[in-house]
């Protein structure tokens, strides 16, 4: 055994193995359990809001009833506490028969049939964070059975795992997914184990990447991760790009924490930074203007656009974030004015167009996001100003003319 690994280790790294799965190309969209539902497993208290087959299949029904599938929210994937206490006896893994009576097999098919994709969570440990069984010394079998399940989508936790260990073990799992076959996009919370991670052997290992904390239902620690992408936090952003993206962890909209005006700040960041969009929230009763931002098309063409360069922070103006991302066609600059200062009134700001990196001759035609409607044109002389909500945003592209 010990022999195996050794070899695979050798062999991985001798012939520059890199991720090649063709997937992910823009960010990954979909759903994730985790923010929202936790390790809620008590469905005889909670039989509506545990974590079972049921919850996983309304998500999946909604996102297709609710127009959510299609404006790409394609993967709906389950995080922790999905595992039985013990591997069967052959070694694999199995589901919580109680709450998965299908099995994963048996809930791939309904989701397939949904014309979705169906991901699933496990730890590179000996144990999830959850205390569940963990893949380390069954990477291989772990692989294969997700395979043979029908699995699309593999996030792999770090818990209860040696940092050392991790940096071999995330690639090999990543062969071993590849192996199978079965195209599976890889998510990893590789980086989380060091201050300064490797983000070119994640890069090559994984299609989209934990950065930070996990999300949790609040603006502070919103605030707290638009200020890690803010500092640009080991240069993670030139990491960004198709088939490999920074994932700052779910979309929190329309759960408890966060105002109106912040779930604004998320949605257009999250665009900024071209994140995976990871809904974690109850489809089956959201607020409308929440469902409206997560399907609002104009801020989706942003997260998505083809040539996936990740914006940063150019600047701060009173108080005032400049954030840009070139998107495409050509020239094309998405600019987010972000206030994440929460006291009283709008604040007024005016930015020149070189504090935003608009320096085209003839200059642009500016269109608000939300709401697509034009609002003027710039050239590189001038400046613009405009009011920013308390912990709010004011988005807008600028198209050259
Ligand atoms: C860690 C991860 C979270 C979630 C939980 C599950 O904390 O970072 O995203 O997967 O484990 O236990």
């Amino acid at each position: 055994m010990i022999c195996t690994v050794i070899i695979l280790v050798v062999c991985i790294c001798s012939t520059g193995y890199a991720l090649n799965n063709g997937l992910a190309l823009t960010p990954p969209m979909g759903w994730l359990h985790w923010e929202r539902f936790r390790c809620n497993t008590d469905c005889v208290n909670d039989p509506d809001f545990c974590v079972r087959e049921q919850l996983i299949m309304q998500m999946a029904d909604r996102m297709v009833s609710d127009g959510y599938k299609d404006l790409g929210y394609e993967y709906v994937n389950i995080d922790d506490c999905w595992l039985a206490r013990e591997r069967d006896a052959q070694g694999r893994l199995q589901a919580d028969p109680d709450r998965f009576p299908s099995g994963m097999s048996g809930l791939a098919k309904y989701i397939h049939s949904k014309g979705l994709k169906l991901g699933i969570y496990e730890d590179f440990g000996t144990e999830t964070c959850a205390k569940y069984p963990g893949s380390e010394f069954y990477l291989s079998v772990d692989a294969q059975t997700f395979a043979d399940w029908g699995i699309d989508y593999v996030k792999f936790d770090v818990c209860n795992s040696d940092s050392g260990d991790s940096n071999f073990g995330f690639p090999i799992m990543g062969f071993f997914l590849n192996q199978t076959g079965r195209p599976m996009i890889f998510s990893c919370e590789w980086p989380l184990v060091s201050a300064k991670p490797n983000f070119t052997a994640v890069r090559d290992t994984c299609n989209l990447w934990r950065t930070s904390h996990d999300m949790e239902d609040s603006w502070e620690m919103l605030s707290y991760v638009i200020e890690f992408y803010g500092n640009d936090t080991n240069g993670l952003s030139a990491y960004a790009g198709p088939g490999g993206w920074n994932d700052p962890d779910e979309l929190i909209i329309g759960n408890f924490g966060l105002s109106y005006e912040q779930e604004r700040v998320q949605m257009a960041m999250w665009a900024i930074f071209a994140a995976p969009l990871l809904m974690s929230v109850d489809l089956r009763d959201i607020r409308p203007a929440s469902k409206a931002l997560l399907q609002n098309k104009n801020v989706l063409r942003i997260n998505q656009d083809p040539m996936g360069i990740q914006g940063k922070r150019r600047t701060i103006v009173s108080n005032i974030e400049v954030w840009t991302r070139p998107i495409s066609p050509e020239g094309t600059v998405a600019v987010a004015l972000l206030n994440v200062v929460g006291k009283g009134m709008p604040t007024r700001v005016t930015v020149s167009a070189k504090q935003m990196g608009l320096s085209n001759t003839n200059g642009y035609n500016l269109t608000e996001v939300f709401d697509g409607q034009p609002i003027g044109t710039l050239t590189p002389q001038e400046s613009y100003t405009v009011k920013v909500n308390p912990s709010g945003v004011y988005f807008f592209t600028a198209n050259p003319l």
